[in-house]
């Protein structure tokens, strides 16, 4: 970690001293203070460091240098159940205002859900709030996807049909972080509204209640299969595709905590890659944990205008289905990455604070 020019460029912030050159076993010859007060230490190699106390302190292994640090990578999550009321933005204050687009983030990173309001009736609407943090991600289909009752559909979502709460996209293995739901045309009779649930809550629950099915969530993978052909009239998207992905209900990190979500009963592949005798408590895994976000749901009927946005590798939605095919119900989907949107808050943060 010396800050000199020979071992680190400091436009590049990287070292470009190489591992080959990492002497494991050079000491401390001597350590002084220099005027400025920054650190100098003479190694037995008779290599020469400096290092401001304020950089020290900030790498400090110290419960408060790391507490810090974490904050800054990520934001503490605040679970949620049924008697949730989801935050809601204006649109135009979220596209338009640095303050709207973090107050955005920041709520998505801490609850996983927001509604924005008043969103005119362009498709690109979410679009357009995705090239302000960064890029949209791209999945086959499209950059953002219109979900309408179509003839032929090649993802069940295109029809009338109920859909259970889910996660979008676990088909991909890099799934999108984000989901925004725009409302452009609502289904006027019964039918068409919206459910919403905190995974990481009913996960957490789970953890508790069942030990040993949760154990098998996080340990049994799942195989997702996608595969057709998009509109041939549609430039915009690959022709056709056949993704399969294999990873577990419920992705833990190093510290056991619960990262990644991947649930989507409906477009689950048949295909499992299990002992015969393990099918059984696999499908009971599975059922007690949709019992848990189905129990600890909300739901609410998107009008004209809203647009739910969701942490998608942490929340679940659905629908209520709604009787085709002549409903003009028309909503649009488009996704962005976590890392994306956790870069544009730090950033947004940053550019905030100092103009306070
Ligand atoms: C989807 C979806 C919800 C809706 O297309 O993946 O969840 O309200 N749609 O149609
Ligand atoms: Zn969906």
């Amino acid at each position: 970690n010396c800050q000199c020019d020979k071992c680190f460029n400091k436009e590049a912030l990287a070292r470009i001293m190489l591992m080959e050159n990492l002497n494991l076993t050079a000491g401390i010859k001597e350590l002084s203070v220099t005027k400025t007060g920054a650190l100098r230490i003479d190694w037995t190699n008779d290599h020469q460091s400096h290092y401001e106390a304020e950089w020290l302190k900030q790498r400090a292994f110290t419960e408060e240098a790391k507490h810090k640090r974490h904050s800054t990578y990520r934001l503490p999550k605040r679970q949620w159940s049924s008697d949730h009321k989801i935050a809601k933005l204006d649109y135009s204050f979220v596209l338009e205002k640095d303050e709207g687009l973090l107050q955005l983030l920041i709520e998505l990173e801490i609850t996983g859900a927001v509604l924005l309001q008043n969103t005119p009736s362009d498709p690109t609407a979410a679009f357009n709030i995705c090239n302000k943090v960064a890029k949209v991600k791209y999945t086959h289909y499209g950059e953002l996807s219109n979900v309408i009752v179509v003839p032929n559909p090649n993802n069940v979502a295109f029809t009338g049909a109920a859909l259970n709460l889910h996660n979008d996209i676990v088909q991909y293995h890099d799934m999108p972080g984000m989901i925004f739901l725009h409302m452009i045309k609502q289904h006027t009779g019964e039918g068409g509204e919206t459910t919403l649930s905190d995974g990481l809550y009913a996960a957490e629950q789970m953890r508790e209640i069942h030990p040993e099915l949760f154990h098998l969530l996080t340990t049994t993978p799942v195989y997702f299969w996608d595969i057709g052909e998009a509109d041939p009239a549609d430039n915009t998207r690959v022709k056709d595709f056949y993704k399969i992905s294999k990873e577990p209900t419920i992705k833990l990190d190093i510290s056991g905590a619960v990262t990644h979500i991947r649930f989507n009963n409906q477009i689950r592949d048949s295909f499992l890659d299990l002992a015969v005798d393990q099918v059984d408590d696999f499908y009971k895994a599975l059922k007690t944990y949709f019992e848990l976000i189905h129990a600890n749901s909300i739901g609410f009927k998107m009008t004209d205008g809203d647009m739910t946005v969701v942490d998608n590798v942490r929340c679940q939605h659905g629908r209520t289905g709604f009787t085709g095919p002549s409903s003009p119900r028309h909503l649009v989907t488009t996704y962005l990455a976590w890392d994306e949107a956790l870069c544009k808050r730090r950033r947004l943060q940053q550019k905030c604070s100092r103009n306070q």
